[in-house]
């Protein structure tokens, strides 16, 4: 089982269960392919699950279909979606991710971890639906290029979430020369020097 205060505090044990099976089929899959670093394989309670898990608290009940894009290992979205319940929220989760072989691994966890999640294995220009009430991303691209892609893309959303590493303050100097963006930051909890954006619009200027 996997140890962790921020998780015994906040969801059941049948989820820290979910999330210890998943920790287990990551870091098999883990020896083949690269999903985390290697070197944050044995902090990667704190530094992924908590880190993802933690974008909840912005989530209400009016986020109901959420796109994770850039998916990677399942993170923030797989993450998101196993805790879920213990919140009260009921949305469906949608994961993409262009890298057929992260697609594969993103698939059979749904399957043996029982999930109800969509995924797409394709480019973000190329996804068939188009419209979501949240979008989240994390370590996926600077901000100016995540929202060319967004606005090109034409997806419809109410509300973006994005985890911002240590340089967010550049990364956003530089998106609000091309966008108007209306945004909150918020601290993150795993990291002092990251930040939490939660986007309600952006255009381009
Ligand atoms: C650095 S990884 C981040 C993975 C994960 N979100 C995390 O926090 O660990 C970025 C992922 O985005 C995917 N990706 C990059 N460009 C993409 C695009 N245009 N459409 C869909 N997926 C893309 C890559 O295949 C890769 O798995």
């Amino acid at each position: 089982m996997i140890r962790s205060e921020y998780f015994k505090k906040n969801v059941s044990r049948e989820t820290i269960m979910k999330l210890s099976k998943f920790h287990n089929i990551l870091i098999d899959n883990n020896k083949k392919m690269s999903l985390i670093s290697k070197n944050s394989e044995k902090i990667a309670v704190e530094r992924h699950y908590v880190d993802c898990a933690q974008m909840i608290k912005y989530f209400d009940k009016s986020d109901k279909l959420i796109l994770d894009i850039g998916s990677g290992a399942g993170l923030p979205g797989i993450i998101l979606d196993i805790i879920k319940s213990d919140y009260n929220l009921n949305f469906s989760t949608h994961l993409i991710d262009k890298s057929p072989k992260k697609a594969k691994f993103l698939h059979n966890v749904n399957s043996l971890l029982n999930l109800d999640i969509k995924i797409h294995n394709c480019d973000l220009r190329q996804i068939n639906d188009r419209s979501f009430t949240t979008l989240v991303s994390r370590a996926f691209k600077p901000m100016k290029e995540f929202f060319e892609i967004i606005l090109d893309t034409d997806i419809k959303f109410k509300k973006i979430i994005l985890m911002k590493g240590e340089k967010f303050m550049n990364e956003l100097k530089i998106a609000k020369k091309y966008f108007e963006i209306n945004c909150e930051s918020f601290k993150s909890l795993t990291n002092p020097k990251s930040k939490l954006f939660v986007i309600k619009s952006v255009s381009k200027i």
